[in-house]
């Protein structure tokens, strides 16, 4: 573990109070991780998170909005969490809406809300950036413009209002939450941003006006609602992490899905590889000790696009059934295919992937083949290239290599020594075409159905609950 110098002083200052208790002190800097969907979201990171959270003291969201959709499933009880942190479900761990996230404040507080009828701890454990962009209304009449627009390449977005929100923070007119608890200021944005938008989204899209006067009254309500949660969170993290505490960062959405890197235009609007952990919070690159990347056992893709290894008929409907393959925020049907290894090697090239997770293994357990998707070819030729055009992907032939199913339930399982054997030489299989170790198996939505390998635990210094920092 590295001491940081020279910043100790710059995020030390007297005048900064800690919210959360401090259960150590310490002089050397906090262990970090940062997790990262490997494919196109929905891989189960939520899950992850929460078991991790076993031993890290903080969860912060680095992207993205309420468009992701983290279940977390507790001795059968289910909470989905969009906007909120997965260490919330753990009072003693503090959960961070960065800044690099956009946030819809009555989405937020809505979630809140039901956190807390759930008898869920959300006081003095949760935090939101002053620097997140806010999503306001005419966000979502842009977008659903937009889709629904004749000519325009249909996304298939989950229409919250994600891409005109980041639209508008590069474009430098963004609203930040530090500006909505500003009454003054919010009053004039939205009275401005109103007109502007009511006027392009008239004239492109037919839409009808919106009325700013009830946008600044629900809004400026939300506002003093949200205040409790607010706080210079970069601040907060770099302190914590100088106090010794240990850092998960959550990801959102995932690879294939980020704005740079993934299967563009059919992306989401924001940095979703592990590089957005540093800029969505605050938390310098140097800090970030591991990359986890989190994989099904398969692959599955909500929205439009390209999937190579993507199964139409019979054999993907029956995977979608067996996986419970709908999604968490929109209920629609995931499409489902094989595993794909160059996407996977693609994505722990550019998330610089470590340890893999592999999730939903038990969602194989009746195959007697699986197919793996081991290579591309384009033009009768291997390659290992993505490509960077979504119509790259038309020429792309999957070579598939059948790998034999272990045939026996692996619900129950939590160690790596009681898998099936063909089960094991599945993992075995992901670690040597990806050159990443497999740090943990899910078998089974439930905090418990994991498997954790010692050696994951050991490195990450995760070894047992009271290791917390
Ligand atoms: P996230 O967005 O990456 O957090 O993933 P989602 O929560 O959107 O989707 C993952 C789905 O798979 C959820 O319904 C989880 O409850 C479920 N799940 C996670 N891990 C496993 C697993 O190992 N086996 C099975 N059968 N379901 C799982
Ligand atoms: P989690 O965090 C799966 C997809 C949408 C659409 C595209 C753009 O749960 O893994 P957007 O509303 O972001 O502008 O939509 O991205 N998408 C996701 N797919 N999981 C997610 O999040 C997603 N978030 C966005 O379906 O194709
Ligand atoms: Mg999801």
């Amino acid at each position: 573990m590295c001491a940081t110098p020279g910043w100790a002083s710059v995020c030390g200052p007297a005048v900064f109070q800690v919210e959360f208790e401090l259960s150590r002190g310490g002089t050397s800097r906090g262990r970090t991780a940062v997790i990262v969907g490997a494919q196109w979201g929905d891989e189960g990171k939520g899950k992850i998170v929460d078991v991790l959270t076993q031993t890290f003291s903080v969860v912060a969201r680095y992207a993205g909005g309420h468009n992701a959709g983290h279940t977390v499933i507790i001795n059968g009880k289910k909470f989905i969490l969009q906007l909120v942190p997965g260490g919330i479900l753990r009072p003693e761990c503090t959960s961070v809406v960065g800044n690099g996230v956009v946030i819809d404040p009555l989405a937020f507080l809505k979630e809140v809300a039901s956190l807390r009828v759930a008898g869920v701890k959300v006081d003095g454990n949760l935090f939101v950036s002053n620097r997140a962009q806010v999503i306001l209304p005419y966000h979502r009449m842009m977008e659903l413009g937009s889709e629904n627009a004749p000519g325009r390449v249909k996304i298939g977005t989950t229409s919250r209002g994600i891409g005109p929100s980041y639209e508008d923070k590069m474009g430098r007119r963004g609203l930040r939450v530090a500006d909505l608890l500003d009454t003054h200021l919010l009053r004039t944005h939205i009275e401005n941003a109103c007109r502007e938008k009511n006027m392009i989204a008239h004239a492109l899209f037919n839409s009808d006006p919106l009325d700013a006067d009830k946008m600044f009254r629900e809004y400026s309500d939300a506002a003093r609602e949200l205040v409790p949660f607010v706080r210079d969170t970069a601040l907060l993290l770099n302190r914590a992490l100088a106090e010794g505490k240990s850092i998960v960062f959550e990801g959102a959405q995932g690879t294939m899905l980020d704005i740079d890197h993934g299967t563009y235009p059919f992306v989401t609007s924001s940095s979703s590889t592990s590089g957005g952990a540093a800029t969505g919070t605050g938390v310098p690159p140097t800090s970030i000790d591991t990359v986890i990347g989190i994989t099904k056992a398969y692959c599955t893709r909500v929205g439009s696009g390209p999937f190579p290894s993507e199964l139409l008929g019979a054999e993907g409907e029956d995977l979608r059934k067996r996986g419970n393959e709908f999604g968490a925020v929109t209920g629609r049907p995931r499409r489902t295919g094989w595993l794909d290894l160059p996407l996977l090697r693609y994505a722990g090239m550019i998330n610089g992937i470590s340890w893999l997770v592999v999730t939903k293994l038990d969602v194989l357990d009746h195959l007697t083949e699986i197919p793996v998707c081991v290579g591309y070819k384009v033009d009768g030729k291997e390659t290992d290239e993505v490509p960077a055009q979504a119509c790259g992907y038309d020429k792309i032939e999957c070579i598939y290599r059948n790998m034999p199913g272990w045939v026996s339930p692996t619900q129950a399982i939590r160690t790596v020594e009681g898998l099936p054997k063909a089960a094991r030489e599945y993992m075995a299989f992901i670690e040597k075409e990806t050159g990443a170790q497999v740090g943990m198996i899910s078998t089974g939505p439930d905090r418990e159905q994991t498997i954790l390998v010692d050696e994951f635990m050991h490195r990450l210094g995760l070894e047992s609950p009271a290791a917390r920092d």
